[in-house]
């Protein structure tokens, strides 16, 4: 059986990630039983995938593993479409991501980054034909955690002040335009002048320093950044506020602010993904309200590099998408 390219963690290494990172082949998927091939157009790319290479989330005894949780393309009878990248186990019923046996793809089973992948039938949604396959490549995990993150766990209802914390993530460009067409009065905090003006385009109301004082206090807040902003959020919130938080990229914050917790009334609330429904409903909205995801940049995967590279340094706006 020929091989496929793919974008793959060869080694774990902390401290530098890229380090582990290979762009090679690797033997096609051979799917199970009720499991699909996918012809990938376009794969994403998600903070997730250095995760994976720093070893969080990925054992070495799992290696070579293909990184990569987003994709759309094509099925084995040319349907277009979007994956969903929850694996539930087969006996699972109800919310995906409730499953305790749930894994993304490339944490258990191969993953997206590569010119096939395998997953099951069920994981399968249909491209509508007015979504590229750029776009559509960009909702399985930073647009669905989003959207989950807002109107599912977070409760956001059209009236209410968000704050965003961090700009140019694939999550944060998500939750602010998410947010705004759903209208949300939407705030923006971020390290670098240049993402703050380009949240205005994007949808967001006013744009901030991080720790900045706000004009007042929120309704809820967003959070993927954790400890580095993790103080100004609890601080932000109005008695009865709702953070939200689906990660920690600058690590796990200190201290919790339990004082402010229960005096407040806050609710600190955790998500993560979404499900295949919500996905369903996302796209919907996408087409409804006329809105594409933010790309920053699309190259070939086997230039994969360069695009790990522009995450790593925190140097993007939106998604980085690469063309199979
Ligand atoms: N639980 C889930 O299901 C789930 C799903 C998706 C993502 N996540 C997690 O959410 C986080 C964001 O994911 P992503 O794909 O959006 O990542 P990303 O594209 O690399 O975005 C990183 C974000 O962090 C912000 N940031 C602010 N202060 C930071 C600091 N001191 N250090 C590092 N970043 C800082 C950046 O904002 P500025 O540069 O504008 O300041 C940017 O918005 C990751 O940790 C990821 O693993 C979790």
């Amino acid at each position: 059986m020929p091989g496929v390219l793919a974008a793959y963690a060869a080694a774990i290494t902390p401290d530098d990630p890229l380090a582990g990172l290979e762009i090679g082949e690797r033997p096609a998927p051979e799917p199970p039983a009720g499991w699909a091939i996918v012809n990938v157009k376009t794969a994403a790319l998600n903070h997730h995938d250095l995760w994976s290479l720093r070893g969080v989330g990925l054992a070495e005894d799992q290696l070579p593993m293909i990184l990569g949780c987003d994709a759309a393309g094509t099925d084995e009878d040319g349907n277009e479409v979007v994956v969903h990248s929850v694996i539930t186990s087969d006996s699972w019923r109800g919310d995906d991501t409730l499953d305790p046996r749930r894994s993304l793809l490339s944490e258990r089973y191969q993953g997206a980054l590569a010119e096939h992948v395998a997953v099951p039938k069920r994981n399968l949604l249909p491209k509508p034909p007015e979504l590229s396959f750029e776009h559509a490549a960009c909702l399985p995990t930073a647009w669905l955690t989003a959207y989950r993150m807002l109107f599912t766990r977070g409760a956001v209802v059209p009236g209410m002040t968000v704050l965003v914390q961090g700009a140019g993530g694939g999550v944060a460009t998500a939750l602010v335009v998410l947010a705004s067409a759903a209208g949300a009065r939407v705030w923006v905090t971020s390290r670098s002048e240049n993402k703050r003006e380009q949240a205005l385009g994007l949808g967001a109301d006013q744009t901030f320093e991080p720790g900045a004082r706000l004009p007042e206090r929120v309704d809820a807040v967003m959070e993927t950044v954790g400890n580095a902003t993790w103080g100004h959020s609890m601080r932000s919130l109005k008695p009865g506020g709702t953070l939200v938080v689906s990660g920690a990229t600058s690590g796990d914050a200190s201290p919790a602010e339990l004082a402010r917790v229960f005096f407040l009334q806050l609710s600190v609330v955790g998500s993560t993904m979404g499900t295949r429904d919500e996905l369903e409903r996302l796209i919907c909205f996408c087409l409804e309200r006329d809105i594409r995801p933010t790309i920053q940049a699309q190259m070939p995967l086997a230039d994969a590099r360069a695009g790990f590279q522009a995450l790593l340094d925190g140097d993007v706006v939106g998604k980085i998408v690469f063309s199979v």
